[in-house]
């Protein structure tokens, strides 16, 4: 496999790990550097000492690329973590929930490359104008906080494709080679998974977290937030089904911001506590059914790509 994707980022497969706020591993991202992809770490809101840790951390496993995600508006000091990403020569970075424009000229001077995230045609077209290298195309199933257009990758990546000169990669509701060979199809370039990063030997989150997405049917993930138009998609679960029905109640947005807030997450994905806690969750956990080795998990993906792709081209 190759193609702009892997060149600009100089990884071998397109496959690359979106951003997991607060509970990022960096023990996973550098596992999926070294199995060939694009490991992770987001920054969520985070303290910048922790930060530096994790970098520490990822770059200590691996001497492959990797990166760090930084939700622009979310992070109380996104200035520090900038200055971080430069100091560790952190080869990528990806930018989401803000406006990349004057950060990406900054990480360019250092030679850093920048992937922007977004999930609409406008936004999309925003960043490259911005100079990003690439653009992340996230569609409604995703897991986590998600846009109000509700656009789905299906419908979002064609359409992003059309409008772009700089490679595109697909996100939300990709987990396997049949996904990977979908996105590809549409023009992506690559993948970004979050969902089915979740369930990996790595992944180090709470077994309960990782049972959830393994027993997960079609229907097991929820919106919330819809009232208050910050969308963010959930397994459902005891204290999830609470948030939905304060928020159908007299709930208003500043009580719902602080029950959704990094640390109700952690309680729900590191803690496994689901009860007063949630845990971020794709619409694809419906087809995730084993927690294998990052490794075996990217060889078997592309393994999978290939051999759909091949039997595509037949039936035609
Ligand atoms: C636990 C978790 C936390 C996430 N946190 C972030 C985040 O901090 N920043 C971000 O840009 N995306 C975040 N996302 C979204 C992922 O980066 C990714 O784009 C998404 O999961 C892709 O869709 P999928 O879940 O269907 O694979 C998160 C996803 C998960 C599963």
């Amino acid at each position: 496999m190759g193609n702009r994707v892997t060149d600009i980022l100089n990884i071998k497969y397109p496959i690359i790990q979106g951003g997991m706020g607060n509970i990022s591993d960096p023990n996973l991202a550098s596992a999926i550097s070294e199995a060939g992809g694009l490991g992770t770490i987001g920054v969520g809101t985070i303290p910048v000492e922790e930060v530096r840790l994790k970098i520490e951390t990822m770059v200590k496993n691996t001497d492959q690329p990797c990166c760090v995600n930084i939700p622009i508006s979310v992070h109380p000091d996104t200035e520090q973590v900038v200055k971080e990403v430069i100091k560790y020569k952190v080869p990528v970075v990806s930018l989401s929930a803000g406006n990349p424009s004057t950060l990406i000229p900054l990480f360019h001077e250092h030679d850093i490359k920048v992937i922007c995230v977004t999930a609409s045609v406008r936004q999309a077209k925003k960043a490259e104008k911005a100079g990003a290298d690439i653009v992340v195309c996230e569609g409604y199933e995703a897991a986590g906080i998600n846009a109000l257009n509700e656009s789905t990758t299906m419908t979002l990546v064609p359409q992003i494709v059309k409008e772009l000169s700089v490679p595109v990669i697909a996100a939300g509701g990709i987990a396997d080679g049949k996904g990977l060979a979908a996105a590809l199809s549409l023009g992506a370039q690559g993948v970004q998974m979050g969902t089915r990063f979740v369930a990996t030997n790595e992944a180090g989150f709470h077994p309960t977290y990782k049972k959830a997405i393994l027993d997960a049917s079609d229907e097991a993930t929820m919106i919330i937030g819809r009232r208050f138009q910050k969308i963010r998609r959930v397994m459902k679960g005891e204290y999830a089904a609470i948030l939905l029905e304060l928020e159908n109640g007299d709930m208003n947005l500043e009580e719902f911001m602080e029950k959704t807030d990094e640390d109700y997450h952690e309680i729900g994905a590191k803690k496994g506590n689901m009860k007063n806690g949630f845990i971020n969750g794709g619409q694809i956990a419906g087809l995730i059914d084993d927690c294998p080795s990052v490794a075996d998990l990217m060889k078997s993906i592309v393994k999978e790509a290939k051999e759909v792709l091949e039997i595509s081209v037949r039936q035609l």
